[in-house]
Order: C-alpha cells, then structure tokens, then sequence
C-alpha cells in the first residue's frame, strides 16, 4: 500500500487570543435555573451560580430596578468567571457594561460622573421604526449610458418581481450609482429602503440556484419575495442612554463614541433625552431596556462613590448592579472607617450577597481540564494529577498560568504531550506567592527598604485563610 502524505493545513480561523476569561461561555444552567456539574466552561461553585441565575432571570424579564449584587469570596474562586458567565448568557440585546473599581480615579473626569456614564451604558433603549421599504427579485436591471460621457445624467429602469407582480420603477443619478456599488445583478433579491434609497442586498433568488457553480459558496439563498413590492417593515435598533447621551452632547456627534474622548456630558443634555426617551416611551416607539453593571474589584470605591451609588440605585431607571470584591474586614477608602468587604454598611444593606467558595480537587482538575482544551494543550494524565496537587497546595491561578508555561517547555524538547518532567521544570522556574514570601523571609535584609516587620494592612486583608 502506498502511504498517502496528507499536507498539513492551518486553521487560521482562530486567531483570537486566549484569556483568563475566554473559556467561560455562559453559567451552565437548565431551563429550570438548575446548575449543571460541568457546562458552558463553569465548573462547581453551585450555589453561587444558581444565585447569579435567579438574578440573569430577573433582568430578562426587565421589570425590576436597583437591584444590587456583590459577589464575595476568596481570591480565584470565580466572582469574576461567574459575572462573565452572566454577560454571555444575556445575549447581545441587554447591555452589559464592565468596570474595574480603580478605573473611575484614572479617568479625565470626576468620579461621579464616570460612575452616571457607567450606568448609562448599562441601560439599553430599544427604539421601534416603521420604514417603507420596496422588497423583490430583480427582473432586470437596464442602464442607459449618454453617448457622449457627461452629456447628460444617466437613466435607467429596474424591474422588480414578487410571487404577485412585477413592476419598472424609473432610476434616478442616485440609484444607479447605488446599484453599482451594490452590484445588483437580475436574480438578486433586493430590499430599498425608501426614505433613504439605501439599497441592501437580501441574497439570490432560489430560482437562480442551477448558477450555483459559478457562484462559489458563499452566496445565501433566499425565497422571492410574496405580496405587494411595497411593504412597510419594522426596524429596531438598540442603543445605549449613554451613546445617545454622546451623540447629542459633542459637535463632533457620533464620532466620540469611537474615540472614547466623550468628556462630561451636561446634566442639561440628559434631562432631555431623559424626557425624550420618556415621550417615546409612551408613544410606542421606545421600550427601556435595563442591563448589568458590574463594578470589578469594588472595594477601590470611596466613600463618595459609594453614597452615589447609593442614591443612583434609587432612580428608576437603574440597571441591575451587580459588584464584586476579595476584602475582608477592611478600612472604606477615604475614611478611616472598617467595614465588610470595605463597603459602607449602608450600601451593603442594599446588597444580595452571594458568596464563593473555595475548589475542591476534583473541581480545580475539571478547571484545569478545560483550560488544557481551550489552549490546546495536550497533557498526559499524571502531569495533571500533579498540576492539580500544586493548584490545591498554591492557587489556581497559579496552576493555570504553568498550562502555557508547561506547554513550552514542552515544545522546546519537541514533544507532543506535556508531561511530569516539564511541569516540574516550570514549577522550579516560576515561583507561587508562598515560595515566593518564603524566600523573601530569608533574604529579606538584602532588599531595598525592608528594614520594617511591619507590612500594610490593606494588602493582607484579602480574604485569605
Ligand atoms: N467555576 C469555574 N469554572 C471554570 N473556570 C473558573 C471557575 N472559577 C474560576 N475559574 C477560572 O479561574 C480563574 C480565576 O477566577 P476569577 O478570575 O474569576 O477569580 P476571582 O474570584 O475574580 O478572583 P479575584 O478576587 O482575585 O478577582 C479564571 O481564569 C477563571 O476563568
Ligand atoms: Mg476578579
């Protein structure tokens, strides 16, 4: 038998980076807001995850405002997986918008007001239009060229079918340069907006499906068209309060949402869109659409922040907060204060806390299982048995970081598979927090300014056992 040689191909589809996060692709329930053991990359943490359900319930059905949640637990149990969780089951109409607690003191704005643009984003408006559009199968597509270039406009005709009629609309200097653009040929289906003359191609009609061949595969095929040419269809688009806050408040309009450069934008400019919004509201044409807003590591708040937050969970048009932190007992920042989780006592009152827990081994080797596979990482049985022994004896975090360091190692000796050898190797390479203290105790007179025992207070009240 001959061999035969197979070319090797690359999948260059995938050219995404892998992040912390990236394996997380909702919260792995049931219909039923039942958590299953291993799904949609989330592993354990039961409890919380059903909390955070209950919650994602609560915000599809978009009745309830300024609910606020904090996720609380150790460092590396997941508060930050689970929000991302929420996120991607939310879907892309309800808007979820993220910040880290530190970002509000880095902005070129006070605080309050990257808090209010913050909340903003969070609130979607789904805005409902009635547009005439014309929708059928191009018969024909006839062009007139002057004889002599420039003469005079160009004319020309379009003929457009449904499964009813057929009918010749005349073309104007406009449409045709349009059709150019587009490239309509006869057999496409078609939709023309009519107040814009925007013309979308819609694909090719079924009748044309024998030019198949020539055509290559990425052309859809749609039905023609039935009923009338003209028809009136409903359009909806899904904004942000605070892309409308953007666009309205700048003279160069829309074009600070891509910049990011939005400044602040008056109180003024909000009350109106605010009683806009509420008029089209009413009218019919608008529906509020309430999201998430999740404030990471929310214990870098102050305490001006956190009465803000206070009074801003009132308004009736507040998302759903939901903040986490990895604070123990621990000063307010900008008081001298100790409270839970650096959160005024007040604000926590108006909180649903759910908490993370610790992984047992089993879990933490699921994690690590998943983590191999979204990294594409092929490791042999006893060296994650023993990754996941250094993920219960140091963190997670720690274990999941020597994945990709392992699978180095490994390419440098050629190797397929990681095994025990080159997990070795990079645990010996890279230090874990506790080896890391460890040697730091030894050596520590060599070090620049460590004449002191003592070491700040806010960095060891983590939740650390
Ligand atoms: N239940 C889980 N299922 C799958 N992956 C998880 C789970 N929990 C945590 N991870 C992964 O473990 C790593 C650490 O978790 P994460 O960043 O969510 O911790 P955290 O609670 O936010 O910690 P910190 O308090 O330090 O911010 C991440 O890469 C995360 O995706
Ligand atoms: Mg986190």
């Amino acid at each position: 038998m001959t061999e035969l040689k197979l070319s090797e191909t690359r999948d260059l589809t995938r050219i995404e980076r892998v992040g912390a996060h990236s394996h997380i692709r909702g919260l792995g329930l049931d219909s039923s807001l039942e958590p299953r053991a291993v799904s949609e990359g989330m592993v354990g943490q039961v409890s919380a995850r059903k909390a955070a359900g209950v919650i994602l319930q609560m915000i599809k059905d978009g009745k309830i405002a300024g609910r606020a949640v904090l996720l609380a637990g150790q460092p590396g149990t997941g508060k930050t997986a689970i929000a991302m969780g929420m996120a991607k089951s939310l879907g892309l109409e309800t808007p979820f918008a993220m910040i880290a607690g530190s970002e509000l003191f880095s902005l070129e704005m006070s605080k309050t007001e990257a808090l209010t643009q913050a909340f903003r984003k969070a609130i979607g408006v789904r805005i409902k239009e009635e547009t005439e559009v014309i929708e059928g199968e191009v018969v024909e597509v006839q062009i007139d060229r002057p004889a002599v270039a420039g003469a005079a406009a160009k004319t020309g005709k379009l003929t457009l079918k449904s499964t009813e009629m057929e009918t010749v609309y005349d073309l104007g200097a406009k449409m045709i340069e349009a059709i150019g653009k587009e490239k309509v040929t006869s057999g496409d289906v078609i939709a023309i907006d009519k107040a814009s003359g925007k013309i979308t191609k819609l694909g090719r009609s079924f009748s044309r499906s024998r030019d198949f061949d020539a055509m290559g595969p990425q052309v859809k095929f749609v039905q023609c068209p039935d009923g009338e040419l003209q028809k009136r269809k409903e359009v909806v688009h899904c904004v942000t309060l605070h892309e409308i806050d953007v666009i309205n408040s700048r003279t160069q309009g829309f074009l600070a949402l891509f910049t990011g450069d939005t400044g602040e934008i008056r109180a003024e400019v909000r009350e109106q869109i605010d009683t806009k919004v509420a008029e089209w509201k009413e009218e019919g044409k608008a529906e509020i659409v309430p999201g998430v807003l999740f404030i990471d590591e929310v214990h870098m708040l102050d305490i001006e922040c956190f009465s803000f937050l206070n009074r801003a969970l009132e308004n009736e048009m507040s998302p759903i907060l939901v903040v986490a932190t990895n604070r123990g007992i621990t000063t307010i920042r900008g008081t001298n204060y100790k409270s839970p989780h650096g959160i005024p006592i007040d604000l926590l009152d108006r909180l649903l806390i759910i908490s993370t827990q610790p992984y047992t081994e089993d879990e933490i080797r699921k994690i690590l299982d998943i983590r191999c596979q979204e990294e594409d990482v092929d490791m042999s049985e006893g060296a994650k048995h023993l990754l996941t022994k250094i993920g219960v004896e140091t963190s997670l975090r720690y274990a999941i970081h020597l994945i990709t360091a392992a699978a180095l190692a490994c390419q440098k000796r050629k190797g397929k598979t990681v095994e025990l050898d080159d997990i070795n190797r990079v645990y010996n390479l890279f230090l874990d927090v506790k080896r890391s203290t460890q040697y730091l105790m030894e050596y520590q007179s060599q070090y620049m300014f460590s004449e002191t025992g003592e070491v700040d207070e806010d960095d060891t009240n983590a939740m650390v056992q």
